[in-house]
Protein backbone atom coordinates (compact mmCIF):
# COMPACT_ATOMS: atom_id res chain seq x y z
CA UNK A 1 0.00 0.00 0.00
CA UNK A 2 0.84 3.68 -0.67
CA UNK A 3 1.90 5.41 2.33
CA UNK A 4 2.51 9.32 2.40
CA UNK A 5 6.92 9.85 3.48
CA UNK A 6 7.62 10.93 6.88
CA UNK A 7 11.24 12.46 8.19
CA UNK A 8 11.37 8.90 10.21
CA UNK A 9 11.70 7.54 6.57
CA UNK A 10 14.49 9.65 5.26
CA UNK A 11 16.91 6.78 5.01
CA UNK A 12 15.30 4.04 3.35
CA UNK A 13 13.74 7.32 0.54
CA UNK A 14 17.30 8.34 0.13
CA UNK A 15 18.53 4.86 -0.80
CA UNK A 16 15.15 4.31 -2.95
CA UNK A 17 15.63 7.37 -4.59
CA UNK A 18 19.28 6.97 -5.43
CA UNK A 19 18.40 4.43 -8.13
CA UNK A 20 16.97 7.20 -10.15
CA UNK A 21 19.23 7.88 -12.97
CA UNK A 22 19.00 11.80 -12.16
CA UNK A 23 19.55 11.36 -8.50
CA UNK A 24 22.94 9.91 -8.55
CA UNK A 25 25.08 12.51 -7.06
CA UNK A 26 24.46 13.16 -3.13
CA UNK A 27 24.02 16.80 -3.05
CA UNK A 28 21.36 16.62 -5.69
CA UNK A 29 19.45 13.67 -3.63
CA UNK A 30 19.33 15.92 -0.58
CA UNK A 31 17.54 18.98 -2.40
CA UNK A 32 15.38 16.14 -3.95
CA UNK A 33 14.50 14.83 -0.17
CA UNK A 34 14.39 18.68 1.26
CA UNK A 35 12.10 19.40 -1.25
CA UNK A 36 9.60 16.38 -0.12
CA UNK A 37 10.28 17.42 3.12
CA UNK A 38 9.00 20.98 2.86
CA UNK A 39 7.35 22.05 -0.48
CA UNK A 40 3.17 21.63 -0.25
CA UNK A 41 3.34 20.92 -3.74
CA UNK A 42 5.97 18.05 -3.71
CA UNK A 43 4.39 14.93 -2.19
CA UNK A 44 6.47 11.86 -1.79
CA UNK A 45 5.17 8.01 -1.15
CA UNK A 46 6.13 4.98 -0.17
CA UNK A 47 4.92 1.45 -1.00
CA UNK A 48 4.77 -0.42 2.53
CA UNK A 49 4.24 -4.48 2.37
CA UNK A 50 4.68 -7.00 5.00
CA UNK A 51 8.51 -7.22 4.22
CA UNK A 52 8.79 -3.26 4.75
CA UNK A 53 9.30 -0.17 2.01
CA UNK A 54 10.14 -1.65 -1.04
CA UNK A 55 9.50 1.20 -3.13
CA UNK A 56 8.66 5.12 -3.85
CA UNK A 57 6.70 7.18 -5.78
CA UNK A 58 7.51 11.01 -5.91
CA UNK A 59 5.12 13.70 -7.39
CA UNK A 60 4.51 17.20 -7.83
CA UNK A 61 0.85 19.09 -7.74
CA UNK A 62 1.33 20.83 -10.94
CA UNK A 63 -2.50 22.04 -10.20
CA UNK A 64 -5.87 20.74 -8.54
CA UNK A 65 -6.15 19.06 -12.08
CA UNK A 66 -2.96 17.89 -12.86
CA UNK A 67 0.10 15.51 -10.87
CA UNK A 68 3.43 14.97 -12.96
CA UNK A 69 5.48 11.84 -11.60
CA UNK A 70 9.12 12.63 -10.94
CA UNK A 71 10.30 9.59 -9.40
CA UNK A 72 9.48 5.73 -9.16
CA UNK A 73 11.56 3.22 -7.98
CA UNK A 74 11.58 0.10 -6.63
CA UNK A 75 14.60 -2.17 -4.33
CA UNK A 76 16.16 -4.06 -6.66
CA UNK A 77 15.13 -7.40 -5.25
CA UNK A 78 11.84 -6.78 -5.66
CA UNK A 79 11.68 -5.87 -9.36
CA UNK A 80 9.87 -7.17 -11.82
CA UNK A 81 7.15 -8.42 -9.96
CA UNK A 82 4.68 -5.39 -10.99
CA UNK A 83 5.73 -2.87 -7.37
CA UNK A 84 6.10 -0.20 -10.28
CA UNK A 85 3.21 -0.47 -12.20
CA UNK A 86 1.08 -1.03 -9.03
CA UNK A 87 2.24 2.29 -7.18
CA UNK A 88 1.08 4.22 -10.47
CA UNK A 89 -2.66 2.45 -10.21
CA UNK A 90 -2.64 3.24 -6.54
CA UNK A 91 -1.11 6.63 -6.97
CA UNK A 92 -4.47 6.81 -9.95
CA UNK A 93 -7.09 5.26 -7.13
CA UNK A 94 -6.18 7.80 -4.40
CA UNK A 95 -6.30 10.46 -7.40
CA UNK A 96 -9.09 9.50 -9.58
CA UNK A 97 -10.45 12.57 -10.81
CA UNK A 98 -7.02 13.95 -11.74
CA UNK A 99 -4.54 13.45 -14.72
CA UNK A 100 -1.45 12.38 -14.65
CA UNK A 101 1.63 13.17 -16.75
CA UNK A 102 5.12 11.79 -16.37
CA UNK A 103 8.56 13.88 -16.47
CA UNK A 104 11.59 12.91 -18.14
CA UNK A 105 12.92 10.32 -15.80
CA UNK A 106 9.69 8.50 -15.62
CA UNK A 107 8.20 8.61 -19.03
CA UNK A 108 9.84 5.28 -20.30
CA UNK A 109 8.39 2.89 -17.82
CA UNK A 110 5.05 5.22 -17.08
CA UNK A 111 4.49 4.39 -21.34
CA UNK A 112 4.62 0.50 -20.05
CA UNK A 113 2.36 1.09 -17.17
CA UNK A 114 -1.56 -0.46 -18.09
CA UNK A 115 -3.13 2.79 -18.12
CA UNK A 116 -6.87 3.31 -18.19
CA UNK A 117 -8.84 6.07 -20.69
CA UNK A 118 -8.78 8.02 -17.67
CA UNK A 119 -5.49 8.44 -17.75
CA UNK A 120 -4.46 11.34 -19.28
CA UNK A 121 -0.61 11.58 -20.65
CA UNK A 122 0.07 15.43 -21.96
CA UNK A 123 2.99 16.17 -23.52
CA UNK A 124 2.44 19.92 -22.83
CA UNK A 125 5.11 21.69 -21.14
CA UNK A 126 4.02 22.57 -17.42
C1 LIG B 1 11.61 1.26 -13.22
C2 LIG B 1 11.24 0.46 -11.98
C3 LIG B 1 10.59 1.39 -10.98
C4 LIG B 1 10.26 -0.65 -12.37
O1 LIG B 1 9.83 -1.30 -11.20
P1 LIG B 1 9.25 -2.82 -11.26
O2 LIG B 1 8.56 -3.06 -9.99
O3 LIG B 1 10.32 -3.73 -11.66
O4 LIG B 1 8.21 -2.64 -12.46
P2 LIG B 1 7.10 -3.69 -12.93
O5 LIG B 1 7.41 -5.04 -12.40
O6 LIG B 1 5.77 -3.11 -12.62
O7 LIG B 1 7.29 -3.63 -14.50
C5 LIG B 1 8.40 -4.24 -15.08
C6 LIG B 1 8.45 -3.82 -16.54
O8 LIG B 1 8.96 -2.48 -16.63
C7 LIG B 1 10.06 -2.47 -17.51
N1 LIG B 1 11.00 -1.43 -17.13
C8 LIG B 1 11.86 -1.45 -16.10
N2 LIG B 1 12.57 -0.31 -16.07
C9 LIG B 1 12.12 0.44 -17.08
C10 LIG B 1 12.47 1.73 -17.56
N3 LIG B 1 13.44 2.47 -16.97
N4 LIG B 1 11.81 2.19 -18.62
C11 LIG B 1 10.85 1.47 -19.22
N5 LIG B 1 10.48 0.24 -18.81
C12 LIG B 1 11.12 -0.26 -17.75
C13 LIG B 1 10.65 -3.87 -17.41
O9 LIG B 1 11.42 -4.15 -18.54
C14 LIG B 1 9.39 -4.70 -17.33
O10 LIG B 1 8.84 -4.86 -18.61
P3 LIG B 1 8.08 -6.23 -19.05
O11 LIG B 1 6.90 -6.33 -18.13
O12 LIG B 1 7.70 -5.96 -20.46
O13 LIG B 1 9.07 -7.31 -18.85
C15 LIG B 1 12.50 -0.21 -11.38
O14 LIG B 1 13.16 -0.92 -12.40
C16 LIG B 1 13.47 0.77 -10.76
O15 LIG B 1 13.36 1.10 -9.59
N6 LIG B 1 14.46 1.26 -11.57
C17 LIG B 1 15.43 2.20 -11.04
C18 LIG B 1 14.83 3.56 -10.89
C19 LIG B 1 14.51 4.15 -12.26
O16 LIG B 1 15.25 4.04 -13.21
N7 LIG B 1 13.34 4.85 -12.28
C20 LIG B 1 12.89 5.52 -13.50
C21 LIG B 1 12.01 4.64 -14.31
S1 LIG B 1 11.30 5.47 -15.66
Amino acid sequence: MLTRYKKSYNKIAMGLLSFMPNEKDMQKLQITINQYETDQDHQLFLWKEEKGIIGLIGVVFVNNHLIQIQHISVNPSHRGHGIGSRMVKALKQLYPDTSFIPDENTAAFCEKCDLNESFLWSEAPV
